[in-house]
Formats: structure tokens, sequence, C-alpha cells
């Protein structure tokens, strides 16, 4: 994350992300429907690579993230695709392949003509466990009630305290080391997003900033385990279910604006 202050779109610069804002929403809609048991998540990987070079955009998870000092390698895959207990940042495998009662977390994220667009969800394999898709419904309920705060002059707490309370009524973790971010030219900018009830920097929010609201909800505590091999992949400590959703908003003069909405793709 930099610490500069978050960024303020231009007009232009809002037309740009909806449009690759859009294209996100059309790339995961198109890998959930791939989800089933049997299929492999390298499987997923190589239809989202394809789909987003054929839409003349770049897979933002390709070779990001490397910091040679701290030995961390770049994310290899085109798509981050998180099962189980993985909370988030799970590497696509020609070895992993969907079972029946699974849970997976496909995380897109595209850049057309500059800008990023990031979205995810959580898709049920098969038949699942009532305890698991209670889970998956209601990290999906905690997202879209931290969208519902959203409008200028709110804070970033806002969202954080209205996520965590909704998650707090089923005994469910809350991820705090992995927050939602402001987006635009760069994949992650200020402002950060806690998902909690944090004490950090609280910045109100104004008309033109874009950023994602993505909790990560667990099943049992928010502890997190960072995979010691890969370095990327980031499991519940103790080894429980952990779910997750990930819109990108736009501030809006009254409100906000679901940028990266399903729903809304013709
Ligand atoms: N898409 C993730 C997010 O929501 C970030 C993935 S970084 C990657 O912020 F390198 F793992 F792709
Ligand atoms: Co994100
Ligand atoms: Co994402």
């Amino acid at each position: 994350m930099n610490r500069r202050p978050a960024t303020i779109k231009s007009q232009a610069e809002i037309e740009a992300m909806r449009t690759t804002c859009k294209l996100a929403a059309r790339i995961l809609k198109m890998a959930g429907e791939l989800v089933k048991p049997g299929v492999s998540t390298e499987e997923i990987n190589e239809a989202v690579h394809t789909y987003t070079v054929e839409a003349g955009a770049i897979p933002a998870p390709l070779h990001y993230g490397a910091d040679v000092a701290r030995g961390i390698p770049p994310f290899p895959k085109s798509v981050c695709t998180s099962v189980n207990d993985v909370i988030c940042h799970g590497i696509p495998s020609s070895r992993e392949i969907l079972r029946d009662g699974d849970i997976v977390n496909i995380d897109v994220t595209c850049i057309l003509d500059g800008f990023h667009g990031d979205t995810s969800r959580t898709f049920l394999v098969g038949e699942v466990r009532p305890e698991a898709c209670r889970l998956v419904e209601v990290s999906y309920e905690c997202m879209m009630l931290g969208i519902e705060t959203v409008k200028p002059g709110t804070r970033t707490r806002d969202i954080g305290i209205a996520i965590e309370n909704h998650a707090k009524k089923y005994g469910y973790g809350v991820v705090e080391e992995y927050v939602g971010h402001g987006i635009g030219r760069n994949f992650h900018e200020e402002p950060q997003v806690p998902h909690y009830r944090s004490r950090g920097e609280n910045p109100r929010l104004r008309p033109g900033m874009t950023f994602t609201i993505e909790p990560m909800i667990n099943l049992g505590a928010k502890e997190t385990v960072l995979d010691p091999d890969d370095h990327w992949t980031v499991r519940t400590a103790d080894g429980s279910l952990s779910a997750q959703f990930e819109h990108t908003i736009l501030v809006t003069d009254h409100g906000h604006d679901i940028l990266t909405d399903w729903a809304k793709l013709s």
C-alpha cells in the first residue's frame, strides 16, 4: 500500500473504471459457470487467462507482487482460487481438483486501458453442508452491508463496523490482515478499507473515490497463516472454512455505485 491520499477519479477515469469493472464481472461470471466437481483450479485459471486476453485486457494477478527483499516471488497465475480453509491468494493448480462439498472463492482482477477492476465470489461445489452454505451467505451479506454504508462523508471505519457487527452475530471470525483497497491505475492504492472496527487511519469517503470491499469471514477464529513454501496462500490458523466476496465500489455524489455488479451484466 502506498501512503499517498486516495485519488479522486475524473469523469473520464470513472468511465474507464466502469468499463474494466464490467469486464471483471463478466470474467467472474464465466469462471463461476465452470465450477463443478472434477474441475481443477488450473482449468479455471486457463479459462480466465484466455477470456481476459481475448477481451484485450491483462490478468492483473499474473506476475504481481514480487518483493525481492522479503523473498516473495511474483504471483504465478492469472486468478486466485481459494478452496475451503484457504482465505485468499490461493494458487490454481492442475493437482487441485474441486470435490463435491467444497467451497471455492474465485478472485478476478483485470487491467483494461490502464485501469483495474477487482471482484470475487465464493461458489459452492455440488452439495455443500448447511453450515458452510450459511457461512457463504453471511459473507455475502457482510459485503453488502458494508457497501450500503458507502456515501460521501461517511468513513472507512463505518464499513468495517457494519461488516464486523453482522459476522459477530454468527460467531464468525473476521480476517484483519487483508483489507479492501483503493483501486484505479494501481491494483492496490489508498485508502485501506478494514473489514472490522479498526483503530487505524479513518478517512472520510468523497465522490470519485474507487475502492474494494472484500470481507474474508472464517467459520472459526480470525487468525491466519501464510504458506511458508509458496509465500502466497493464506489459510485459517485453525483449519476452519473461510468465505469471501468482493466488489469494486465508486463513491457517487449521493451514495455509491457497485461497478462490478454481476446483476447489471447485459
Ligand atoms: N485480488 C486480490 C485482492 O482482492 C489480490 C490478489 S494479489 C495476487 O486484492 F497477486 F494474489 F493476485
Ligand atoms: Co481486492
Ligand atoms: Co480481488
